[in-house]
């Protein structure tokens, strides 16, 4: 008996075609899970499909900010067991240079995305009883906040109050919602802004243990509350951040 198995459970997980995500669907499937991934980029996408263990899993291409592909990905869907909301972007902009279309694009993808795609997965009855659906926001926003990060900090604590009154709603059908938290993990994310090796090098010293985190020391996480391991665990957000917010 593995409390933390996931035989028998399909799982959905978004952005599955790069970093976190990937080691998410890995990890799942490592732990016996049928996955459905979901992605932007065709290649990396089947990159990704290719290194689950198992056969029964399901890759469907889909931008999710696209509301006719976001609903038909809802309608290939099976009956779920657990959904991991991962995909995200992150785009370091100071307030003052911030235009409109910045502001949509972080918020659509972050926070609108997971959200409709809860709703349209009740709606369409894909969740089975019992089911998990885990939200991968951060600790920026939540925990701490940067400069240059209002937008995408506003995205994610968004993104754990939906959490928290869906963990209320749905806790009488047995279906939990919880957050992860993470700080910063290395992954292509942290190339999309502007910041050099030589400060991240610095930035990686701020914390505690004195790294960032690797993809799967979150998709380990991801696999916990996905897992009848936690079945009494609802509305919580976990912390994975090397111990950088105790500072
Ligand atoms: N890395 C960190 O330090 C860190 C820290 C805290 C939280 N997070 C969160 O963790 C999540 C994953 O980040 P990551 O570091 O793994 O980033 P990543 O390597 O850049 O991966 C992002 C994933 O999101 C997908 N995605 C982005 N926009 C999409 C859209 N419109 N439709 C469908 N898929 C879309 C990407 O798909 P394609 O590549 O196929 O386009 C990709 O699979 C994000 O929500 C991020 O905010 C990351």
């Amino acid at each position: 008996m593995n409390p933390f198995s996931l035989v028998g459970k399909t799982i959905l997980v978004t952005g599955a075609s790069s970093g976190i995500g990937r080691a998410i669907a890995i990890c799942c499937s490592q732990m016996g899970a049928n996955l459905v991934i979901t992605g932007r980029n065709e290649t990396r996408l089947l990159e990704t499909f290719l290194l689950l263990e198992g056969t029964e899993h399901q890759q469907i291409c889909a931008n999710l900010t696209n509301s006719s592909e976001l609903e038909k990905l809802i309608e290939c869907l099976p009956k779920l067991d657990g959904i991991v909301n991962n995909a995200g972007i992150a785009k370091p902009l100071v307030l003052q240079l911030t235009e409109q279309k910045d502001v949509d694009e972080i918020m659509q993808i972050n926070a609108l995305v997971p959200i409709n795609l809860t709703r349209l997965v009740l709606q369409n009855k894909k969740l089975n009883k019992g089911a998990s659906l885990v939200f991968i926001s951060s600790i920026n926003g939540n925990n701490c906040a940067y400069i240059g990060s209002s937008i995408y900090a506003a995205s994610k604590s968004a993104l754990t109050g939906f959490m928290k009154a869906v963990a209320l709603e749905l806790a009488p059908r047995g279906i939990r919602a919880n957050c992860i938290n993470p700080g910063m993990i290395e992954t292509n994310l942290l190339k999309s802004g502007s910041i050099g090796e030589d400060e991240l090098e610095k930035d990686r010293l701020k914390y505690p243990l004195k790294r960032y985190g690797k993809p799967v020391e979150v998709a380990n996480a991801a696999v916990y509350l996905l897992s009848d391991a936690t079945q009494w665990v609802t509305g919580s957000n976990l912390l994975i951040d090397g111990g950088y917010t105790l500072q």
